[in-house]
């Protein structure tokens, strides 16, 4: 612009010849494909009329055939076009060629077949939900297919995780709100309907306390079904007639669990560590109070039990009753098939920790026995937190992470449930080969997410920041490839504490 009001009509006129050009070559960039490998492609397309979208399908007709894709990454790319037509900058009325910037879509997939032909400038379709849905029923099909829901992006297509994945630990992530215990419920739900393997949950908020109950909505067939598989379901909790008791001895914990209740120091608190051990081996009481009888008549034993008065753990509710049975108890039964530890009944944190303690270090010590169980941890930033806030937490987190990273071989396989990767043990995180990824609150949750579970592309994980409730990014070995669902319905009730909503 000159100042000089003569040339502004020029100018006018330029800009619309330039927005209409690069309006036309917009509209006229080609949706092509390309790949090297035959695995792998890279895509461009329009931005008109775009109906691609990370974590959506592509149907790539290269000439040779029409092959099946994952779009991982779509982005806004600048590129630099030239047009004969256009007269060149600075050479008024006169012909030439000049350079105009135009925007497409760029990105990146994966092919979901086995063909491994390379190709170019195949054509991308949007994939139709009948091309996804056939592909899933024969060729994508899991070996052990446990139905979730739907593709989030190709709707109403079934979708179903594969069972066999639960070999390898399982992180749930995901803002808190998001869905997490709920999603949990549906793959508990098909866990017990469809395989035989073994479920503990650790359930901190009650969530699962009604498992055995179908909703009202459930059609009596399913009632039916539902009730069968879930007979070997029992609830151990401190609230609700119909549970058994949540219960622990004093005896059966481990020296270490012993000293951490008791805030002991086996080096420093040298006398009256030995005199624990001393009191809870041989006869094995059952209860502090127990301990206390035994210990009478020495100086350290009634030091011990004073400590034990200090600190609370002789009025744990957890303590076994005489004659009650134990939880650590009920685990050597062979004929549970799910046992749900409901450990919002219990009194406190403290408690809690207890029981989880008490329960994975029993699961350790058992191991050689092999039997295959999956260990449910919700809320697990309190069970195995990056930062113990304590030497019980502390002990229960160093159990875990022994599990999370042999447990494996042993057939103990871990499903832990929290809002950010952050809150959990680091070593506990890096051992799972399985994610189910919910919303996430920024980006910078994503960006971290997405260095914990390098196994799904980050494109995907940032999706995440925009997912509504109950959808989800599912990868690793429980998904042949990531996929954004969208959790179906549950089969039974959820419990929890029903937070009223008529304040306002
Ligand atoms: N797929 C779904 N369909 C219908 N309702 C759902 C679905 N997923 C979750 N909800 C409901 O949304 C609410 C929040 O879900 P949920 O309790 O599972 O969240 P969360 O991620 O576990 O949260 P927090 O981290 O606070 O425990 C619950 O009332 C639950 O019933
Ligand atoms: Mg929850």
């Amino acid at each position: 612009m000159t100042g000089d009001g003569g040339d502004f009509p020029l100018v006018d006129e330029r800009l619309r010849l330039i927005r209409g050009l690069r309006e036309r070559l917009e509209r006229a960039v080609l949706p092509l494909a390309t790949s090297l490998d035959g695995r792998r492609f890279t895509v461009q397309a329009s931005l008109h009329d775009l109906r691609l979208r990370p974590g959506g399908y592509v149907v790539l007709d290269t000439g040779a055939g029409r092959r099946l894709g994952l779009l991982e990454s779509l982005e806004l790319a600048r590129e630099t076009a030239v047009d004969l037509a256009l007269p060149a900058e600075g050479a008024q009325g006169a012909s030439g060629s000049s350079r105009i910037a135009i925007r497409l879509a760029r990105g990146e997939g994966r092919l979901l077949d086995a063909d491994r032909a390379s190709f170019h400038d195949a054509r991308v379709e949007h994939a139709d939900p009948q091309a996804v849905a056939a592909w899933l029923a024969g060729a994508g099909a899991p070996r052990s297919p446990l139905p979730v829901g739907t593709l989030s992006r190709a709707p109403d297509v079934p979708y179903a995780i594969d069972a066999r994945g639960f070999d390898r630990h399982t992180f749930f992530c995901g803002q808190s709100g998001s869905g997490k215990t709920y999603s949990l419920g549906v793959v508990l739900e098909q866990i017990l309907l469809r395989t035989r393997l073994r479920v503990i949950v650790l359930d901190p908020n009650s969530d699962f306390i009604h498992l055995r109950e179908p909703r009202p909505e459930v059609d009596a067939q399913t009632a039916a079904r539902w009730r069968e598989a879930t007979a070997g379901v029992t609830v151990h909790g401190q609230a609700g007639a119909a549970h058994a008791r949540l219960a622990l001895r004093f005896a059966e914990l481990d020296p270490s669990a012993h000293a951490a209740l008791l805030r002991l120091d086996p080096i420093g608190e040298r006398e009256e560590y030995a005199e624990l051990v001393d009191l809870v081996t041989g006869e094995r009481p059952d209860s502090i109070a127990a301990l206390d009888e035994r210990a009478a008549g020495s100086a350290d034993g009634h030091r011990l039990a004073v400590r034990a008065r200090n600190l609370g753990v002789d009025g744990f509710s957890v303590w076994a009753a005489d004659g009650g049975g134990s939880l650590l108890e009920r685990l050597e039964d062979d004929d549970w098939r799910c046992l749900v530890v409901d450990l919002g009944s219990l009194g406190g944190a403290t408690e809690q920790a207890l029981v989880s303690q008490a329960l994975l270090g029993r699961l350790w010590a058992r191991r050689e026995r092999r039997e295959p169980v999956l260990v449910v941890v919700d809320e697990a930033h309190n069970v195995c937190p990056a930062q113990p806030r304590d030497e019980l937490t502390a002990l229960a987190t160093e159990t875990a992470v022994r599990i999370a990273a042999e447990g494996r071989k042993f057939g103990l396989y871990l499903l832990v449930a929290t809002q950010r990767p952050q809150k959990v043990h680091r070593e506990v995180v890096s051992q799972c080969d399985n994610l189910v990824l919910m919303r996430l609150n920024s980006s910078a949750d994503a960006d971290h997410a997405a260095d914990a579970f390098s196994f799904v592309p980050r494109s995907l994980v940032h999706e995440a920041t925009g997912f509504t409730l109950g959808e989800a990014l599912v990868g690793g070995r429980i998904a042949q490839h990531p996929a954004i669902v969208r959790f179906g319905a549950r089969v039974a009730r959820e419990g929890g504490a029903d937070v009223p909503a008529d304040w306002a």
